[in-house]
């Protein structure tokens, strides 16, 4: 007799929260290709040497913690090439990275990433508007860190909201050095005593774009090394589901905090720009199909100096000439090309509309309707 042997089901997902301990053990407990997007900010491996001060003498609160030591580069390289391994397994085949770290880690980590099958799509440079000075004078300011984004392997279809991204910069194309201040203020968190809660803290402002530009609402962003939780507190603002990996009990209490305070914008707001590439086309014929026009029915030029009349084929005929929308346009205008869509109205009750209306409502109707 046959004996049934039980599928294993995959272990669930911990979405939104905080999942205590080291982030390559947690990882290689997920399910395979389970994550759009992780956003990691690994130990630095500083390798400070002794304490550090300023000019008045008052000690700079410097990451000297347990947790950003190495034996050797040989160590955090081993420790890079694991976890990046255990992050790639967990991420979707379309899925991407940013690993964020200055000139003590990032070089090698950029390395590790190439070795472990990643496609590097882009580096970003944070600058710093408002850097730490140089205390000792004897090295150049050090006023940015270095942001590696790759996809899971070569050719992959990672999500870049390229028109989203745009809009943030005043309609011009992001370039890859953005400038944003460091964490200060009432965002930087503080502990019972008064003192920084973490000593690398990121800003929300950084995390927005990362997470504007390379996600979409629903998706699941994990971040390996929580810290304080700026990813998920930017991520659930934004309306994604977010996965934390940490082992300071210390900074997973203030992450848990801050993250219960944060609410969700509302559904609107969370729409971003699209490419207008990648919306439904929609031909001017359907809206002669569904009734929107009427075959006969006059089109007003935007200009009010042309017009033309629609017909039951979806062209148009207008002075001698027939044709598309935007045919007859560019015609009439002696333009060697003329978007249709924007160049002709309609009127409804004495008032003129653009048929571009009538094309987004179809639109909309398209977006709302169930997959
Ligand atoms: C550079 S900080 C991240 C700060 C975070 N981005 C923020 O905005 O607060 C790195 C964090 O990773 C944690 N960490 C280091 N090694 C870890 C490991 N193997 N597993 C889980 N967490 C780890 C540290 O405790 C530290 O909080």
């Amino acid at each position: 007799m046959k004996t049934m042997t039980k599928k294993k089901s995959a272990p669930a997902l911990p979405l939104n929260t905080i999942v205590d301990g080291d982030c390559i053990e947690v990882m290689n407990g997920l399910p395979e290709a389970s994550v759009d997007l992780i956003f990691a900010d690994p130990p630095y491996n500083l390798q400070l040497r002794g304490d550090l001060h300023r000019p008045d003498n008052s000690q700079v609160d410097a990451v000297d913690d347990a947790w950003d030591q190495f034996a050797s580069f040989a160590a955090y390289d081993r420790f890079t090439h694991d976890w990046l391994a255990a992050a790639r397994r967990i991420l979707k085949p379309n899925g991407a990275i940013w690993v964020i770290g200055s000139y003590h880690n990032i070089f090698r980590v950029g390395a590790a990433l190439q070795d472990a099958g990643f496609w590097v799509l882009n580096d970003v440079v944070w600058r710093k508007s408002n850097p730490m000075p140089n205390f000792r004078g004897k090295r150049l300011t050090n006023a940015h860190e270095t942001m590696i984004w790759a996809s899971k392997e070569e050719g992959a279809k990672y999500t870049f909201n390229y028109e989203a991204l745009k809009s943030l910069n005043d309609g011009i194309q992001m370039r890859s050095d953005w400038v944003l201040p460091i964490c200060t203020g009432h965002e930087r968190l503080k502990d019972d005593n008064g003192d920084k809660a973490h000593p690398t803290q990121k800003p929300e402002s950084l995390l927005h774009r990362v997470l504007v530009g390379s996600t979409n609402p629903g998706d699941v962003v994990l971040d390996p090394f929580f810290g304080t939780g700026t990813t998920g507190a930017v991520a659930k603002m934004l309306g994604r589901d977010y996965i934390g990996i940490e082992r300071e009990a210390a900074y997973r209490k203030v992450a848990e905090k801050r993250l219960a305070n944060i609410r969700k914008y509302d559904r609107d707001a969370l729409q971003v720009s699209t490419s207008k590439r990648a919306e439904p086309r929609v031909p001017f014929g359907t809206l002669i199909e569904r009734g929107m026009l009427r075959p006969g029915e006059e089109l007003y030029s935007m200009n009010k100096r042309h017009k033309a009349k629609v017909r039951a084929d979806g062209t148009l005929i207008g002075g001698d000439v027939k044709g598309s929308i935007h045919q007859v346009g560019a015609h009439l205008e002696g333009a060697p090309s003329c978007n249709g869509w924007t160049y002709w109205c309609f009127r409804r009750e004495g008032k003129t509309v653009p048929i571009d209306v009538l094309r987004q409502q179809i639109r909309s109707e398209m977006e709302e309707r169930p997959n």
